[in-house]
């Protein structure tokens, strides 16, 4: 499930990429390197290792630190899957039962943890000050998105900005982080770090928005992921809050219904509410709206490569099916 584009570019650095990590799992506790190679090793589109890779080689960045952080933005990224999996009940992740399924809650959230911890001392390893200041800040407010969400969990009146807001601090400050990643390790002026942060900021947006699409309209072939899970854990997620604002009082008496009760018995019916009213291709239009917005924060940044891999991956967010 990697995306077949980028090789050209990047592909010998996703080698790379790849070694850190299996060479970063290692550990004598056997459950540990069982539960992460299982979850890493299972595979992922590595979108956000592969940002930083790009935003990196675009600034004209050459060493290895990118390989590191690409490696620690990934382990970030896992350790959230383990413990969101935990949180939502999930039980297919990158085509395979989750780990949490595969080998219990207890052990999702602890190796979590290990990847965590284990992806902060990497990052020490790195030397670099401002690249710590990054990914705390960042990994603090992934948990602030995760909690937030919770929190909104069962509520039919969340608005769009409140959802925004999940989404931003959940999903797209990672994108944001590793795209800046890799203009810090370029020594990027101020400026072009800035506009490729942006950048991340609204592909990683334009990334949970689909996301959210896929999860009433994919195929959990295709997605690796089973339909509807968040409707079974209440989440009012754009598609819902479209439909809500603009259908017939009958669509919104289901929408209601499935949001307080939870579960999956109103999958079916909450899906026909979608498709009725537009809400599904409403909210791929918002995600092509943030690719273009990432797009434009690419106009300053000199003609390479690695620029042309970025703008094509602003479009492959908005509109993937995987
Ligand atoms: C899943 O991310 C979690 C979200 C933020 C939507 P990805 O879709 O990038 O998951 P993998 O790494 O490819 O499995
Ligand atoms: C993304 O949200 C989770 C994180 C960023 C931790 P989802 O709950 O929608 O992600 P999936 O669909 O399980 O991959
Ligand atoms: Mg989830
Ligand atoms: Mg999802």
């Amino acid at each position: 499930m990697t995306i077949d584009f980028l090789a050209p570019v990047i592909g010998a650095d996703m080698a790379a990429v790849d070694r850190v990590l299996h060479r970063s799992l290692d550990s004598d506790v056997l459950l540990i390197r069982q539960v992460a190679d299982y979850i890493i090793g299972g595979g992922g589109k590595r979108l956000r290792p592969a940002l930083l890779l790009l935003t990196a080689g675009a600034t004209g960045y050459r060493g290895t630190d990118h390989h590191t952080l690409a490696a620690v933005v990934e382990m970030i990224h896992t350790a959230t899957l383990l413990h969101d999996d935990v949180v939502d009940e999930s039980a297919l992740r990158r085509g395979h039962p989750t780990a949490n399924a595969a080998f219990g809650n207890a052990a999702s959230v602890l190796v979590g943890d290990f990847l965590y911890s284990r992806a902060f001392q990497m990052m020490v390893a790195v030397g670099r000050p401002r690249v710590l200041e990054i990914l705390a800040e960042t990994t603090n407010t992934i948990a602030q998105g995760e909690v937030l969400q919770l929190m909104n969990a069962g509520d039919a009146d969340l608005d769009e900005a409140a959802y925004v807001t999940v989404i931003q601090r959940k999903t797209a400050r990672l994108f944001e982080a590793a795209a800046r990643l890799g203009a810090v390790l370029g020594a990027s002026d101020a400026t072009t770090e800035d506009h490729l942060a942006r950048y991340g900021m609204h592909l990683g947006t334009a990334f949970q928005l689909v996301d959210d699409v896929l999860d009433y309209s994919g195929t959990a072939e295709v997605i690796g992921k089973n339909l509807g899970d968040d409707l079974a854990e209440g989440k009012m997620t754009l598609p819902l809050i479209r439909a809500l604002a603009v259908g017939s009082a009958a669509d919104a008496a289901v929408i209601r219904h499935a949001i307080a009760g939870g579960g999956r018995t109103d999958f079916m019916p909450v899906v026909s509410a979608l498709e009725t009213t537009g809400a599904l291709a409403y909210t791929r239009e918002r995600a092509m709206a943030e690719a273009d917005r990432a797009g434009a924060c690419l106009a300053g940044i000199a003609d390479s490569p690695h620029r042309r891999i970025l703008l094509e991956l602003s479009a492959f967010a908005a509109q993937r099916t995987y």
